[in-house]
């Protein structure tokens, strides 16, 4: 029988974090204070975060230490399992070998506790049992919830107000982990206040989402704030996807052409890809593909410059690829994708040409992950449905060519809680136009 697990035992749970700052062809250019322009003096951020995070945001050390009581948390769902879709890769009819990273094994089922855990862990080692901040799809929020709890912690969450509305189930996850939960735009801050001002049926975005956390955790001495994406110490936590990944492949007795990943501010896929784009730097013919949604199309289609990451102007500004802070993306299902920004080191990655970014609309992803669902059994949040999409592109392409190329993909995380999402999926092509 073919081998389908590649499975590390908890001993094998990566003991440092790979930080990519020092492998770059140049220095990250520097956060600039909103106010002058000038590169932020990092003590500034003491406001919103721990040092022990700051110190990660701006290390230049190449491995930084996993704290014990941080493995400890993590082998609940760690090291994750990766899988060979030969499944799909029969669907395909596809010479290519494609792999997949499951991080959708978590509790919350995502890949997000990966930094929840570490950014809780860091919180209370100086004192901190206040945590506020934004969800987009509510996979961070719950998340987040669930490292409130293994490190007692109340944790207060700002939920963009469409994917409030299409997720209930996420907000009763965050709820049952004992954490509080408000629709964003809301009343309660004057960020929020100034947009239902201007758009009461704003369907919130994660910008404004984010505005709101910040304002909360300024305005309370006890809290400090947390990011679920883009900041560099978020990326940092998430490459113990790619450490465990490294060693699999290696199980597998493959490396792959390409590794991809889904998009929304950049934590997944530099989880994934960073540790090999450090075997790139030292000459791998790897490459490095982001999928994002056409509709929200951050590294497609935005412009690298330095701009706010959030609506109100709370935070730094960051070099990234931008659509413009004040963005507010539409509706679409894959919640957790729809931010302005990106991770100003996968920008800086992409400007550099040492990435490809490329961008998938709903119905070239909901096709993609039926399926997945139907070949692999793992229905996938509509996030990661993005990174099998390309995937599925690229086995097509080394079927056209007659390649056996090995794709590995990032799973970020299962879909159960988007049920709301396939429904309307359903609805339309059930609904007459041939397609089923
Ligand atoms: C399952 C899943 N995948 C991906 C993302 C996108 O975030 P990031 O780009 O930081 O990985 C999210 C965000 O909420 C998510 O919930």
């Amino acid at each position: 029988m073919k081998q389908t697990k590649y499975l590390l035992d908890e001993s094998q749970l990566p003991k440092n974090y790979y930080n990519i700052i020092p492998d770059l062809p140049s220095p990250p250019p520097p956060p600039l204070d909103p106010a002058t322009r000038e590169p932020l003096d990092p003590g500034k951020l003491a406001a919103i975060f721990p040092m022990g995070l700051i110190e990660q945001e701006v290390s230049g050390q190449s491995e930084i230490p996993i704290p014990e009581p941080v493995r400890e948390a993590y082998s609940l769902f760690r090291p994750t399992p990766l899988i060979r879709a030969h499944r799909l890769e029969r669907a395909l009819n596809t010479p290519a070998h494609i792999y997949y990273k499951n991080e959708g094994v978590s509790p919350a089922g995502s890949h997000k506790p990966n930094t929840a855990i570490a950014q809780a862990y860091f919180n209370v080692r100086e004192g901190i049992h206040k945590l506020v901040t934004e969800t987009g799809a509510g996979q961070w929020g719950s998340a987040l919830s669930l490292a409130g709890t293994f490190f007692d912690i109340e944790v207060l969450v700002y939920m963009v107000k469409i994917s409030y509305q299409q997720k209930p189930y996420r907000k009763s996850m965050v709820q049952t982990y004992g954490a509080t939960i408000h629709p964003s735009p809301s009343e309660r801050t004057e960020s929020g206040r100034a947009i239902l001002a201007k758009t009461p049926d704003s369907p919130g975005s994660l910008g404004i989402a984010i505005s709101e956390a910040v304002e909360e955790a300024l305005h309370d001495n006890k809290a400090k704030y947390a990011l679920g994406s883009v900041l560099n110490h978020v990326l940092l936590h998430q490459t113990v996807i790619g450490q465990e990944a490294l060693r699999q492949m290696k199980m597998a007795g493959e490396y792959p052409d390409v590794v991809i990943g889904c998009h929304g501010g950049g934590s997944n896929f530099a989880g994934l890809a960073f540790p090999f784009l450090r075997d790139k730097a030292a000459g791998k013919p790897v490459r490095a593909v982001a999928a994002e949604p056409v509709s929200c199309p951050t590294l497609t289609k935005g412009e690298y410059r330095y701009d706010l990451g959030d609506t109100a102007g709370f935070t730094p500004l960051m070099k990234m690829y931008t659509l413009g802070h004040d963005f507010v993306p539409p509706a679409i299902h894959a919640g957790g994708l729809r931010y302005h920004g990106a991770a100003p080191l996968v920008s800086q990655l992409l400007h550099e040409k040492l990435i490809e970014a490329v961008a998938y609309g709903q119905d070239d992803i909901f096709p993609a992950a039926m399926l997945f669902a139907r070949t692999e059994g793992i229905i996938p949040a509509p996030e990661s449905a993005h990174a099998i999409k390309a995937a599925i592109v690229e086995a097509e392409r080394a079927r056209e060519e007659g390649q056996a190329k090995v794709i590995l993909f990032n799973l970020s995380g299962h879909g159960n809680f988007d049920m709301g999402a396939y429904d309307a999926f359903l609805a339309s092509t059930l609904g007459g136009n041939g397609k089923e």
